[in-house]
């Protein structure tokens, strides 16, 4: 018997201040995002704002329904859009950021173990890293260099 670990590295910035330029900015859009989001059934917002390695950038939010089981993360919608708007052009960041009716979220919310997966797709399919930048509606901001961090042992093509 082997034991093997498994580890991650991000990088914790105590305020939104502290990131580079290009990283505020799109975590504004993805602020701003949070506008659009349709949430009627949970009260938590999801925002999330995708660079575009052509420079633009686009934004996504949580499309809910009263059929529970069809809620559209926001990380999916703006992945899906990604690939349909831009063919060719890969993502290179994802900022994502949460609002809750209910209380205030002041630290990062994790993006969910299936939008994880779609982050991990999305990079195999471009063959580009996503540096992920997550921050709750206040509190610190985690980035993570490259989305599979986010998921060890993630399924892949490699399986089928
Ligand atoms: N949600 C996302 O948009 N992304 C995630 O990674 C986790 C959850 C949405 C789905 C639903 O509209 C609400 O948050 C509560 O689960």
């Amino acid at each position: 018997m082997k034991e093997h670990t498994l580890q991650a590295t991000f990088h914790i910035y105590e305020t939104d201040t502290e990131l580079p330029q290009a990283d505020q900015t799109l975590l504004a859009h993805a602020r701003e995002a949070l506008g659009y989001a349709y949430a009627p059934y949970s009260g938590f917002r999801v925002g999330v704002a995708a660079q575009m390695a052509n420079g633009d950038i686009i934004n996504g939010s949580n499309y809910e329904n009263a059929a529970y089981p069809l809620c559209i993360c926001a990380e999916q919608s703006v992945l899906a859009s990604a690939a349909s708007r831009y063919p060719g052009v890969s993502v290179t960041a994802l900022a994502v950021v949460v609002k809750s009716a209910h209380k205030t979220i002041s630290v990062p919310a994790a993006p969910c173990g299936g939008c994880r997966q779609v982050i991990c797709e999305t990079e195999h399919k471009n063959q580009q890293d996503i540096r992920v930048i997550l921050q709750g509606e206040t509190g610190p901001v985690y980035v993570f260099q490259h989305g599979r961090d986010l998921l060890p042992l993630a399924f892949s093509d490699s399986y089928l």
